[in-house]
This record gives C-alpha cells, structure tokens and sequence, in this order.
C-alpha cells in the first residue's frame, strides 16, 4: 500500500524520536551532585533548593534533556573550612556530571573553584558571592539566583525614595553579607542617602543584643539588614523586641522574610525588602508553581525553592540542545546562557556572566506572604566587575 508523503514524513519523524530517546537512554542517567546544607542555620533554605530541582525534574517525567536523574548528595553544613573537601567526594569519588549547590557564599567559592580546576558543570541555585559570576566566571558556571549585591542595591534604591537620609547596616561578617551592604550602600548613597555605620557579627551568631542597642542609641533613619534562615528568624523577632520597629524601620535583602515568616509572626509584619521573587506573583506561571509545590511537598514553596526549580530548567535546556549527550560540552554551555528561563518569578535572561538579568520586587510582608508592591529594579544586571566573558 503507497503511504501519503505527509505520512512518511510523520513516520520519519517518530522514528529519529524512537531512536533519540533509545540512544539518550543507552547513555544511562546523568548524575547530578546535590552540595546543600542538610544542617545549621541554612538548613531549610537547601532542602527547599532540592525540592524545587526535584518537582521540575518530576514534572518532566524524571527526565532532563531526555536522560533519567541520578541523585549523589553531600551535607555541606553551610561550613567554608569543609567546603573543599566536600565538594571533592562529588567530583571525585562520586564522578558527577553536573554540580548543584548551595546557599553559603563562602561554600560555593569553592565550588566555582573546584568546577572550574575541574571543568564541572556546576549551576549554583543561591550563594550570591559576586566574584563567581565576576573574576571567577566561566563557561561552565551558571546561577539561577542572584548576586548578593543586586536585591541589596534594589533596597538601596527604595529606601532612598522613600525619603530616608541615614542608614545603618547589620550583618553576619562573610561575603554574602559585605557584599549586600555594598549593594545597599551604592544605591542608598546614589539616592542621597548616607550609610553612617556597618554593624557585623561572625557567621552563625545570633547574639544581637549589643548591636541592636547601638542602633537604638544612634537612631538612623532606617537599618538595612542581610540575614536568612534561622538566624534571620531571631533577628527579625529580636529587633521587635527591643522597640526598634516603632524608632528606627528595618528594610532588607528578602532573605530577611523569605521562608521564614510563620516562625517570625507578628515580628515581620510591614517589614519591607527587595527580592526577585514575591509570593503573591499573580501569573499562570507562579500559580502553577505554587500549587504543584504544594500538593508535592505539603508547604508552600520561598524563593529557594524557586531558584532550585530554575536550576534544573537552565540544566535542561543545556541537555537539551545537546540532545542528552554531555560530550557537546559548548552546546550544553551555550545553551544554559541562551535561554529565556520561564519562572515563577517571572522570565529572565542570563548574562555572559553566567548571572540572571531579573526584576527585583519591592515586597511587604502581609501574613505569611511577602506580597510584591512595586518593582525596586526593572532587568536588573550584576556589573560582573572581573568578568572577561561576552
Ligand atoms: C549567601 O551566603 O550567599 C546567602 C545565604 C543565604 C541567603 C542568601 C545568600
């Protein structure tokens, strides 16, 4: 029987399909290394990480860029002194093909660098440490978060429309803290404002007291803070404590509120911060998110879980384009730069960095929701001071 053109054309197509899927198959799973925090302070912030990364995965169908998951995981305890060690049982014990992780800047400092001695595949879903996406950028690094100076210099910007003259700023003592100080300050002091004095404590500590009595006695105008996870619950629930909500308004990186906010309760409440992503987003695409999320892992999702989802769709695209084979290393690099990623909190685009170029909302707490109220910063891009890429 003599078939259509239409029909042989279809039945070609099925069949390079049959022979795309068989082959990616043959090529076994893709391992990817999980290097979170599992303990500590920072300890929600990396399971939300995962459970994102692994809800995208699931929602396509346990596949990316047609090549099934294998999981190798590590607890990186958000400690900079183990960080390397740790980041070697992934790379070299366990032969990843792909690094994830983590929240502590200090950490994935030496996670880029252990990526780029080893030319790893390495997306980082948080750590904001400016210099991976600056001096230490390469093709086969990429963040699907944020550098620590972009929502710092976003709430700069606001807090010096909103009028505010002189700031304060308090945070723990390690590059994700200095550098959302900065961001802070540049956009602060280019809106007029003054930074009259940064406050630091060591990285966990949450003895505020002493601190908060300096800023009591000193009475700025606003304070800036970065904190998150446990610790940014204590302060949050420390500084209300103390009266200073009614003296001197606190602002912040969204870390301050994000994820965090049952356990703050009535502490949070008003406070605003700027962040790439805000509960309240009413998109299909957030909507989506948000149910799936939940119905998946009985929570509602942060913005960790956000940027562990994008982490996969960025490694998916790259896979993709290479059709599952980790040979095509410059397919799979171009392609994790190229894309338009759809998120939840809305579409970005990646810079020769290896940064997301995003909004960054302005965000009240309401409840137990960080609700957007504006835009802080439309497409914002980190300056990637450092970076040769184009
Ligand atoms: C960081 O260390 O880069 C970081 C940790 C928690 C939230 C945001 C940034």
């Amino acid at each position: 029987m003599s078939r259509s053109p239409r029909y042989q054309l279809l039945a070609a197509a099925a069949l390079c399909a049959t022979a795309f899927a068989v082959q990616a198959q043959d090529k076994g799973p893709i391992k990817v290394g999980l290097m979170l925090p599992a303990t500590g302070t920072y300890a929600a912030l990396g399971t939300a990480i995962e459970n994102g990364f692994k809800l995208y995965v699931q929602e396509h169908g346990g596949k990316l860029g047609g090549r099934s998951i294998e999981y190798f995981k590590v607890d990186d305890e958000s400690d900079p002194s183990k960080a390397t060690e740790n980041v070697n049982k992934l790379i070299k014990r366990d032969n990843v093909d792909v690094l994830i992780g983590t929240v502590h800047s200090g950490v994935a400092l030496a996670m880029a660098k252990a990526a780029k001695d080893n030319n790893t595949l390495y997306i980082n879903p948080n750590a904001g440490a400016d210099a991976i996406t600056g001096p230490m950028c390469a093709p086969n690094i990429v963040r699907s978060s944020f550098t620590n100076w972009q929502p710092g210099y976003a709430m700069g910007v606001a807090a010096a429309q909103k009028g505010y003259k002189t700031a304060m700023t308090i945070t723990w003592n390690y590059a994700a803290g200095a550098e959302a100080v900065k961001g802070f300050t540049d956009g602060f002091e280019k809106g007029g404002g003054k930074v009259v004095k940064d406050l630091k404590l060591p990285f966990p500590n949450v003895e505020f007291q002493a601190l908060l009595t300096e800023i009591a006695s000193q009475k700025p105008d606003v304070t800036f803070a970065f904190f998150a996870g446990g610790g940014a619950v204590k302060f949050v629930k420390d500084y209300a404590a103390a009266g200073l909500r009614k003296t001197v308004p606190l602002v912040g990186s969204g870390f301050l509120t994000d994820g965090t906010l049952e356990a703050q309760g009535e502490a949070a409440q008003g406070l605003l911060t700027a962040l790439h992503y805000a509960d309240n987003l009413d998109t299909p695409r957030n909507n989506s998110f948000r149910k799936a999320y939940a119905v998946a892992y009985k929570m509602n999702p942060d913005v960790y879980a956000v940027q562990g989802y994008d982490a996969a769709q960025i490694l998916n695209a790259g896979l993709t384009a290479a059709k599952g084979d980790l040979a095509k290393r410059d397919v799979i690099t171009a392609a994790m730069r190229k894309v338009v990623v759809d998120s939840p909190r809305g579409k970005f685009t990646i810079s020769p960095a290896g940064n997301p170029v995003q909004d960054i909302y302005l965000r009240e707490v309401k409840g137990t929701e960080n609700d957007t109220i504006g835009v802080a910063a439309k497409a914002l891009a980190d300056p990637a001071r450092g970076c040769n890429l184009k």
